[in-house]
């Protein structure tokens, strides 16, 4: 168990690389195993994360070879994945457990998905649901808990309407349609991360957009060459970890932190929004398209935060950036409120729980509500450093080192290691910047 000191600064100076999206390199990885040869992978994610979805597809037949970030990932076709007796082991990654459901549910095989501690707390049933309906057999634990087993079949397609808003389900159906027997479409109720679809699109498969509805053409029905093409992709910068340096530069009049090359998807850029709106000095620079998905560079200067609420259908376009506002409510004008983002409860943590937890123990003071926070503002002199304890969730920890650089005397995050599920050198790169 690493303990992690975190001093106060007095700002945040100089220029960043990011590791490569997580998002992004978990549906890389995976279309990769499924394509027919060889794809290169650059600037693929550090996180422990991504690493547990590669190391399930290679566990599945694809050839994966890793060198610093650029991986090399030789996928047999989408014929060609082959059982294996042993669980695949998704780690900490709900990600990894729910795409790769969609694409098990398709196989002629039957297969064991586990993970960790954590994430075999973690509701599995939105997935379960609609794979089942396509015609997959799955048992879980409690019909909704990994471990999960697969017997995947010949699927039918499916117009599925979603009842929650999430990228991850949306994701999982989407895969589970290149193996049905026709034109699968998902419906969401909300616009939620795109990525998938993007990825699907390099890799050669034929999608439909209308609204709020996806369609997606099973790989046997759409052309003669029912397979994905193997690709050659840069993988950008991950916007939700770019975040936490935005959030610590905004800290202090004097910063000023260039961060390169950070992928800018419009489905991801509500969090550039609110912070706009809370009056941070964020200015995009050198905007470019790659791969389909946007890319640019984020200069960020010191700025006084106004605060805000976040509510309704913003709540899924920036799910994984709320711990961080949320821990930076205390150093706002007016504070943060969340509501109606009770998904939080069943995140890596009980986030909404692990952030009240940790205010607290700095002396904020919050409101505690079954799905959402209230965080006082104008707290800045009353925070003290203090023990931080992440619950083993990455972006806790994350966002309490970010916290503490402003608040009275060192804290310790506790547990710190955790922080490598999505950003293996975070603390380095935080103490490389904070000027003291
Ligand atoms: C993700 C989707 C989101 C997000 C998670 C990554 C993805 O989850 O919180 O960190 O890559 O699809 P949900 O689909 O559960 O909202």
């Amino acid at each position: 168990m690493k303990r992690e000191t975190v001093h106060p600064a007095k700002s945040i100076n100089g220029g960043l690389e990011l590791p490569g999206d997580k998002s992004i390199s978990h549906r890389y990885a995976m279309l990769a195993g499924l394509a027919d040869g060889a794809s290169e992978l650059r600037h693929f994610s550090a996180a422990a994360d991504c690493h547990s979805t590669l190391a399930c597809m290679r566990a599945l037949g694809a050839e994966v070879k890793i060198e610093k970030d650029t991986v090399r990932v030789v996928g047999r076709g989408t014929q060609g994945l082959r059982a294996t007796r042993r669980a695949l082991d998704a780690g900490n990654s709900g990600t990894t457990m729910r795409l790769l459901s969609g694409i098990l549910a398709g196989q002629p095989f039957s297969s064991k998905l586990t993970g960790d501690e954590s994430l075999q707390q973690r509701p599995m049933k939105r997935v379960i649901g609609p794979l089942r309906e396509m015609g997959a057999q799955i048992r879980a634990r409690d019909d909704n808990f990994a471990p999960l087993e697969i017997h995947g079949a010949p699927l039918k397609a499916i117009d599925y309407h979603m009842p929650m808003a999430s990228a991850q389900v949306k994701s999982a159906v989407l895969l589970a349609g290149l193996f049905a027997d026709g034109l699968t479409s998902v419906t969401e109720p909300a616009t939620t991360r795109d990525h998938t679809e993007l990825a699907l699109e390099q890799f050669g498969a034929t999608l439909e957009k209308h609204g709020r509805t996806i369609r997606i053409h099973a790989l046997a029905s759409a052309n003669e060459n029912a397979n994905l093409a193997p690709q050659s992709l840069d993988v950008p910068g991950d916007l939700s970890s770019a975040v936490f340096f935005i959030a610590a530069a905004s800290l202090f009049p004097e910063s000023s932190l260039l961060i390169h090359n950070v992928g800018l998807n419009p489905t991801r850029t509500a969090i550039l929004d609110f912070f706009a709106s809370m009056g941070a000095s964020i200015q995009i620079l050198s905007l470019r398209t790659s791969h389909g998905e946007m890319v640019g560079d984020l200069a960020v200067k010191g700025a006084s935060l106004r605060g805000g609420v976040l509510e309704g259908a913003s709540i899924p376009l920036l799910i994984d950036e709320l711990p961080m506002l949320a821990a930076l409510g205390p150093y706002t004008e007016e504070g943060i409120e969340i509501r109606g983002a009770a998904e939080l409860r069943v995140k890596e943590s009980d986030r909404i729980a692990a952030l009240a937890d940790n205010l607290r123990r700095m002396g904020a003071t919050l409101e505690e509500r079954p799905d959402g926070l209230k965080v006082a503002g104008r707290q800045t002199g009353k925070l003290r450093g203090a023990e931080i304890d992440p619950r083993g969730d990455h972006r806790i920890a994350m966002a309490f080192a970010v916290a503490a650089l402003a608040a009275h005397g060192p804290s310790v995050v506790r547990n710190a290691e955790c922080a490598g599920v999505s950003y293996p050198n975070f603390f380095e790169e935080l103490q490389r910047l904070a000027q003291r």
